[in-house]
C-alpha cells in the first residue's frame, strides 16, 4: 500500500510543500530574523510578537486549543454562496487546490475554489517591524466573479500571560482607531505603553469590523464567523472585550484578472513626549511612514527579493555536494535555517513553547549560537555578551533571561551547575570563525550591574573556576538544580506536586551529588580554555586549568566508569546513578557523550567501551535513548527525570540533542560507519516517510523527541524546531563528519565518514576567505593523507588562512 504522504521538498526553492491541510500536526515555519517575529502554520494559524513572545505579543493565540491551531492570519472569500479560506482553515471548505511552501523566513499559501485562485505570501520584510501579507486573487474562470473578501486579525492585550488570565481587567481596556484602511489597535497606550498595532491594506475598504462578539457573534466561531457568513461587516467599534482587526473588500475581477492586496501588521513604537498628535489620539506618524514603504506591489516584490538574497548569502557560506540529495538539503538549506531560527527563539516560542513560560536560555543560546555563529557573526558576538552579562561574581549564572530586558530571570534563578562551562563553549566557537580576539576585552557586568564590569575573558575564567570550586567527594563536579539534563534533579526531594523540580531544592546542604556530565563538558571546554590561554600568551593560566582538567580526567577515570560505560551522576548520598547495580536506569547517554567527547580513558579502552555500550543498549530504530531501561516509577531522590512515563522526554525518550554528542565521540574514534548510522537515523530527510505518519511533526526539522522504544508510542515526534538539536547537527556534520572545522590559524581538515563515501567538496567562505575543498575518501574512515592548498602540499590538517579565494584538495 502506498503510504499517505502530506507533501515533499522542493530543493531548487529551498521549500518545503504541503500539499494536503490535514496534516497530522499543524507544519508551521517562521518569519522574521530580528525584532518583528510571526509563527505561522500550514494553515495560516500561529500569531506575532515584537522582542518577546511574553512581553510584546501583537496577536493573540490559542494553546492547546480545540480545534487544535485555532487562529490565525485568516481571509474569507465570500463567492456567492460559498465561503472559502486560501489556506483551508478555519471554515474548511474543501478546495479545488491546496498548497503551502515553507521556505527560507516565508511562507506562501495558495488556495482554489470554483475558479477563484487566492495566494498569499507571508513574509517579514529585512529591518521593519512588520508582517507582510500579499494577496493576490486571481479569477481564472470564465465569468466575472464578485468577491467579498473580509481579512481578520485578533489583538492580543500586549502581556501574553496576563492576557490569558485576567480577564476581570481586559475585558475593559481595549481601545482601537480607525483611520481609513487601517485599523489601530492601542490598548494601555494612554497610560505606560509606547507601542501600538496596526493592521492596513493598500486598497480603499467598504467595511471593517473591530469587535470580536460583533463580527463573528457570541455563539459562532471562526469557522462561520456571523459578518462573513451574511456577508455584511458592522463597522463595529471596539471598547473594551475583545479587539480584532478586518476589513472588508468588494471584488470584482473579469475572466483571467488578478489583483493584489497588499496587508501589513505593523507595530510601531513611539517616544514619551510625541505619543499623542491630539487628546486621545495616537501619532500615527512612524505607521504612515511605514505603510508609505511597502504600500506597492512593486515595493513588497522589492522587500521579498531582499529577503532572499540574505537567504542567498547566508546559505552560500557552506555549501556541500555529496550528490546525496538527501545529505545535501539538510546541510545546505534546513539544518542551517533551524539554526537559525534556534537561535533567534531559543526555546521561547513554538508549537509547543507558549512564549510566556521561558526566555533565553543560558546553556540554550549557547549551544545555539554555535549553529549560527557562521551565518551572521556580530549578532553571535552581540548574544554571547548578553548572556555573560546574566552571570554571577561567583561564575554562577541565571539560567534563562528575557529577550526584552535582557535580564536575568528571577522565577527560575541559577544553580544549574553546567550553565558556566557552556560560555566557553561558545565564545571559543565565536572566535574560531571570525578571528575576532578583541571580544575577549570587551567589558561585561555581572547581573547586569552597573560599575561590575570585567573583561569577559575574566568571566570565562570564573566559570572554569565556578566548576573547581564545586567539587564533590569524588572529586566530581557538584551537580546543583540539575546538569544539562533539567530533570535530574538530585537535590530536589519533592512530594509536593506544587513545587517545581527546576526551582527547588529542598536539601542542598551536605550534597553528594555529583555529575559525570559536567565532569566531560569540563574536559571538553577545559581543553579549549587551555588552548585559548595558550593562544592569548597566558601561560600561567593555562598551566593552571591543564592541572584542573587532568585531576578531572583522573576523577572520572577513578570513579566515573562502571565497567562497560561511563556512571551517570551520584546521588545526594554518594550512591551511583546510571551503573549496572542499579536496577533501572543502568547507562544513560548524557555521560557517554561527553566523556567519549573528552576521550577520557581512550587509551584504556573507555571509549570504545563506552561507544560499543551505547550500541548495544541504547540505540533502537529511531534512534538512542536516554537512558536505559526507562524508570518505571518516581523516584523521589532523583527528580523530574523519574516522573515521565517510559519512553518520553527526559525518561528514555529519544532526546535528539544528545545523539551528535555520541556522533562526535565516534568520530573521534575514527569509526566514520557507526557515526554515520547514527546520524542517518535522526537525519529528517531520511527518515521522511517516517514523518508522515509516524514522527508526525515537521519533516524538514529535527524535533527535540522522538519517543523511545520503551514508550506507549514509540517514534511519536514532539517539539519540533526549538532544540539545541539544530546546532548539535550542524556542528556534528559540518565539523566531524564533513569534517570542515574552523580554528584559531585557519580551517582544519578531518573528516570521519562511512566507507561508501564518495568524493565530495565543500564550499566555505571563512572571514575574507573563500575555499573551495575537495575531499576524496578513497574508502577510509578517518584519516587525512594529504593535502594541498592551491596546488601547493600543506604540512598538518589546518589550511593556514589568509583572504582570497583558494582551492583545497584533501586525500585520505
Ligand atoms: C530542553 C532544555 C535544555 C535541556 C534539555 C534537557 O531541551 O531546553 O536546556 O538541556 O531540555 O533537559
Ligand atoms: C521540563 C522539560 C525539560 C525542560 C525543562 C525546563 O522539565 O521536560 O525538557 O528542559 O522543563 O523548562
Amino acid at each position: 500500500m502506498e503510504q499517505k504522504r502530506y507533501g515533499h521538498f522542493d530543493d531548487q526553492h529551498r521549500e518545503y510543500v504541503i500539499t494536503d491541510p490535514q496534516t497530522p500536526w499543524p507544519w508551521i515555519n517562521y518569519l522574521g530574523n530580528e525584532d518583528f517575529f510571526s509563527l505561522i502554520s500550514n494553515t495560516a494559524g500561529g500569531y506575532s510578537f515584537y522582542k518577546d513572545a511574553k512581553f510584546r505579543r501583537i496577536t493573540r493565540y490559542r494553546y492547546n486549543n480545540v480545534p487544535m491551531d485555532n487562529g490565525g492570519r485568516y481571509f474569507y472569500i465570500k463567492d456567492g454562496e460559498t465561503v472559502w479560506n486560501p489556506g483551508w482553515k478555519p471554515c474548511k471548505t474543501p478546495l479545488d487546490f491546496y498548497e503551502c511552501r515553507h521556505g527560507m523566513s516565508y511562507t506562501r499559501i495558495t488556495g482554489k475554489k470554483n475558479g477563484v485562485e487566492a495566494s498569499v505570501l507571508f513574509f517579514v520584510p529585512l529591518k521593519k517591524w512588520c508582517e507582510v501579507q500579499k494577496l493576490t486573487l486571481k479569477n481564472e474562470s470564465s465569468e466575472t466573479k464578485s468577491l467579498k473578501l473580509f481579512s481578520f486579525e485578533e489583538w492580543c492585550l500586549w502581556n501574553a500571560a496576563t492576557d490569558m488570565e485576567n480577564f476581570q481587567r481586559n475585558f475593559s481596556t481595549g481601545e482601537v482607531e480607525i483611520e481609513g484602511s487601517t485599523i489601530y489597535h492601542k490598548t494601555e497606550y494612554r497610560e505606560r505603553r509606547n507601542h501600538y498595532a496596526f493592521y492596513h491594506v493598500n486598497a480603499p475598504i467598504q467595511g471593517f469590523d473591530t469587535d470580536r462578539e460583533t463580527f463573528v457573534g457570541l455563539y459562532n466561531a471562526f469557522a462561520d464567523p456571523q459578518a462573513v457568513m451574511e456577508g455584511k461587516p458592522r463597522n463595529s467599534h471596539a471598547h473594551g472585550w475583545s479587539p480584532i482587526a478586518s476589513h472588508y473588500i468588494e471584488v470584482t475581477l473579469k475572466p483571467g484578472e488578478s489583483k493584489d492586496f497588499v496587508f501589513l501588521l505593523g507595530y510601531i513604537e513611539n517616544e514619551q513626549d510625541e505619543k499623542f498628535e491630539a487628546p486621545q489620539v495616537i501619532n500615527k506618524k512612524k505607521a504612515h511612514a511605514l505603510i508609505a514603504e511597502l504600500d506597492t506591489t512593486e515595493k513588497v516584490d522589492k522587500a521579498f527579493a531582499e529577503l532572499c538574497a540574505l537567504w542567498d548569502n547566508l546559505l552560500n557560506i557552506y555549501k556541500v555536494k555529496t550528490g546525496n540529495d538527501k545529505l545535501d538539503r539538510m546541510v545546505n538549506i534546513w539544518n542551517q535555517y533551524q539554526c537559525m531560527v534556534t537561535f533567534n527563539f531559543s526555546r521561547s516560542a513554538s508549537f509547543f513553547e507558549s512564549g510566556v513560560g521561558r526566555g533565553m536560555g543560558f546553556r540554550d543560546s549557547n549551544q545555539d549560537l554555535v549553529g549560527f555563529v557562521h551565518q551572521i557573526p556580530p549578532r553571535a558576538r552581540q548574544r554571547i555578551i548578553d548572556i555573560a552579562s546574566t552571570q554571577f561574581p561567583d561564575g554562577g549564572c541565571y539560567h534563562q533571561y528575557q529577550p526584552l530586558t535582557k535580564r536575568g530571570n528571577n522565577d527560575i534563578g541559577g544553580g544549574f551547575n553546567d550553565d558556566p562551562c557552556w560560555l566557553i563553549f561558545g565564545t571559543v566557537a565565536y572566535i574560531k570563525e571570525t578571528g575576532d580576539f578583541s571580544i575577549l576585552d570587551e567589558m561585561v557586568p555581572f547581573d547586569n550591574q552597573p560599575g561590575t564590569e570585567v573583561t569577559l575573558f575574566e568571566h570565562l575564567k570564573i566559570s572554569m573556576n565556578h566548576v573547581i570550586e564545586n567539587l564533590g567527594p569524588h572529586l566530581l563536579p557538584l551537580i546543583g538544580r540539575a546538569d544539562w539534563n533539567d530533570c535530574l534533579n538530585l537535590n530536589c526531594f519533592s512530594w509536593d506536586p506544587n513545587e517545581s523540580f527546576q526551582t527547588t531544592e529542598n536539601v542542598s546542604e551536605g550534597t553528594k551529588a555529583e555529575s559525570l556530565m559536567i565532569a566531560g563538558l569540563f574536559v571538553v571546554t577545559g581543553k579549549d580554555y587551555v588552548a585559548l590561554c595558550k593562544k592569548l600568551g597566558k601561560n600561567d593560566e593555562a598551566a593552571r586549568m591543564q592541572q584542573a582538567v587532568d585531576a578531572m580526567i583522573a576523577a572520572v577515570k577513578k570513579d566515573g566508569w562502571d565497567g562497560e560505560w561511563y556512571l551517570r551522576a551520584y546521588d545526594f548520598y554518594g550512591r551511583k546513578i546510571g551503573s549496572n547495580e542499579n536496577d533501572e536506569a543502568k547507562i544513560f547517554i548524557e555521560s557517554q557523550g561527553w566523556c567519549t567527547m573528552a576521550e577520557i580513558g581512550a587509551e584504556d579502552g573507555m571509549v570504545a567501551k563506552s561507544l560499543d555500550s551505547c550500541k548495544k543498549y541504547l540505540e533502537c530504530e529511531h534512534g538512542m535513548v536516554l537512558n536505559n531501561p526507562a524508570f518505571s516509577k518516581y523516584i523521589y531522590e532523583y527528580g523530574e527525570i523519574s516522573s515521565y512515563p517510559e519512553g518520553y522526554k527526559e525518561n528514555a525518550g529519544i532526546f535528539c540533542h544528545n545523539n551528535p554528542w555520541v556522533i562526535i565521540g565516534e568520530t573521534l574514534a575514527g569509526r566514520g560507519n557507526d557515526a554515520w548510522a547514527h546520524y542517518a537515523k535522526i537525519l529528517p530527510s531520511y527518515v521522511e516517510e517516517k514523518y508522515q505518519t509516524l514522527h508526525k511533526v515537521e519533516p524538514y526539522v529535527n524535533c527535540q523527541m522522538v519517543a523511545g522504544k520503551d514508550a506507549f508510542k514509540p517514534g511519536e515526534g514532539k517539539n519540533s524546531w526549538l532544540t539545541g538539536t539544530a546546532a548539535w547537527m550542524w556542528y556534528t556534520v559540518s565539523e566531524f563528519i564533513l569534517g570542515i572545522k574552523p580554528d584559531y590559524d585557519g580551517i582544519r581538515i578531518d573528516p570521519c565518514l562511512p566507507e561508501t563515501a564518495n568524493d565530495y567538496t565543500v564550499n566555505r567562505k571563512f572571514r575574507d576567505a573563500e575555499y573551495e575543498i575537495t575531499i576524496h575518501p578513497n574508502g577510509a574512515q578517518k584519516g587525512v593523507k594529504s593535502i594541498t592548498l592551491d596546488g601547493k602540499p600543506v604540512e598538518g590538517t589546518v589550511i593556514p588562512y589568509s583572504a582570497g579565494k583558494h582551492v583545497v584538495e584533501v586525500t585520505m
